[in-house]
């Protein structure tokens, strides 16, 4: 069904309540997803974003309730990615009078992805397009979080339509922020955050900077995916501003995996250790943990102590993908502390040593390696290792 946001401004976008994985299997939903696209009907007719593919002919029915689509005079497409274009082919066969509008970048990723011969205009930064009682502003929103992200906003209803940022991945049945559970909105905005957005935190601070410098007023926030942000909504502004400056506070986080128990016992006794010193933790062992949830409490966490058996003279192959992926998301100001079993020559805790400075962190002591299962005495040391990262992690 068609929501209105205001008079004459229509939400037309679909809820995929079944997704529980995004971009292939890299991201987990658990609580699925909502494609976002909006419908202005003014003098001008235009249409902003579309859906993922498999939901195309969903999304013609919105438009179709209100409009025909021969009627768009303009399809502003403010990012290339399948989710949101995926279904402009099929309306575009039907917009046959539309031109479509993206940004500089676009001109490049849209023929790319669709090799389709649409009328196609770049719009430039802080270009401002009159569709009657309204104005439209582009303001480019480049690696926000694709080179040709952008970001369009409404004037009179003072609605900014930010694409990719300030979404979550969460289906809900009310369309609005007021209108759904605040814990559940606020993890998933963090988890988007963190899982997609958080390499580009520089990007984020100084584009919030730049349009709160604009001095417009924002009286909602309707992202391409999950609820649209009615009360209060630039307190989502204020939680990006937040998370982008990633001021960490003294927590730690211990991801981890064991075969036969060793690391584990090893991740118990540091546990403890941080204990003795109040240093609030949470043990993940990666074999079972969702590796997109773990990387919300890795954020939330001034401090990574990373654990594995030795395995074929490496790291054990459950603890890669969050390594990797802790390469890829820069995370500024962090600590980091490995540690973990070996049998016979060792060296895994070693490799994650280096993975962790490769990614920047900030290592307190070398690798702590245990031989087979810890006695007392290994657990001991375990215990003050946990105790030594505590003191590290509190000072900052
Ligand atoms: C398939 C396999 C490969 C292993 N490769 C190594 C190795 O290359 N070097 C080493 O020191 N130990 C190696 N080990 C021994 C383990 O590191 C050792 O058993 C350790 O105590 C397991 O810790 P966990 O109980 O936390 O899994 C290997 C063990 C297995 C089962
Ligand atoms: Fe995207
Ligand atoms: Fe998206």
């Amino acid at each position: 069904m068609v929501v209105p946001l205001t008079d004459d401004i229509y939400w037309v976008g679909v809820v995929d309540w079944a997704l529980k994985h995004f971009h292939g299997h890299e991201l987990s939903t658990h609580r699925g997803s909502s494609y976002n696209a909006y419908l202005i009907l003014d003098e001008k007719k235009v249409l902003v974003d579309a859906v993922w593919t498999p939901f195309e002919q969903e999304f013609m029915a919105q438009v179709r309730e209100l409009i025909d689509p021969a009627e768009l005079d303009y399809v502003v497409a403010n990012h290339s990615e399948v989710d949101h274009a995926g279904a402009l082919p099929a309306l575009m066969r039907e917009a046959t009078n539309a031109e479509l509008l993206v940004s500089e970048k676009g001109l490049e990723s849209f023929p790319g992805n669709y090799h389709a011969d649409w009328k196609m205009r770049a719009v430039a930064n802080g270009e401002t397009l009159n569709i009657g009682k309204r104005d439209l502003v582009f303001i480019e929103a480049r690696m926000l979080h694709w080179p040709d992200s952008m970001f369009t906003y409404v004037t009179g209803d003072n609605i900014l339509m930010p694409n990719d940022a300030f979404g979550q991945h969460y289906a809900t049945a009310g369309r609005f922020n007021d209108e759904v559970d605040q814990h559940e909105l606020n993890h998933e905005a963090l988890k988007y955050y963190v899982n997609i957005v958080s390499p580009y935190s520089n990007i984020v601070t100084k584009k919030i900077d730049e349009i709160l410098a604009m001095g417009v007023p924002v009286d909602m926030i309707a992202p391409s995916h999950g609820v649209i942000w009615r009360e209060n909504p630039l307190q989502i502004v204020e939680m990006y501003q937040e998370w982008a400056a990633q001021k960490t506070e003294p927590r730690a986080v211990i991801i981890y995996d064991t075969m036969w128990n060793a690391t584990a016992r090893m991740a118990q006794a540091i546990g403890d250790g941080l204990s003795d010193e109040g240093v609030d933790h949470k043990l993940l062992q990666m074999s079972v943990t969702d590796r997109n949830d773990a990387l919300v409490d890795v954020f939330n966490a001034r401090t990574v102590i990373a654990g594995t058996p030795t395995f074929n003279n490496g790291m054990i192959a459950n603890m890669a993908p969050i390594i990797e992926e802790l390469k890829g998301l820069r995370l500024k100001n962090r600590l980091g502390a490995t540690f973990g079993s070996y049998g016979w020559s060792g060296g895994g805790a070693k490799v994650l040593h280096e993975r962790l400075a490769e990614a920047k962190f900030r290592m307190i002591g070398e690798p702590l390696e245990v031989q087979w299962q810890p006695d007392a005495d290994a657990l001991q040391r375990c215990r003050e290792f946990g105790r030594e990262i505590a003191v590290a992690t509190k000072a900052g």
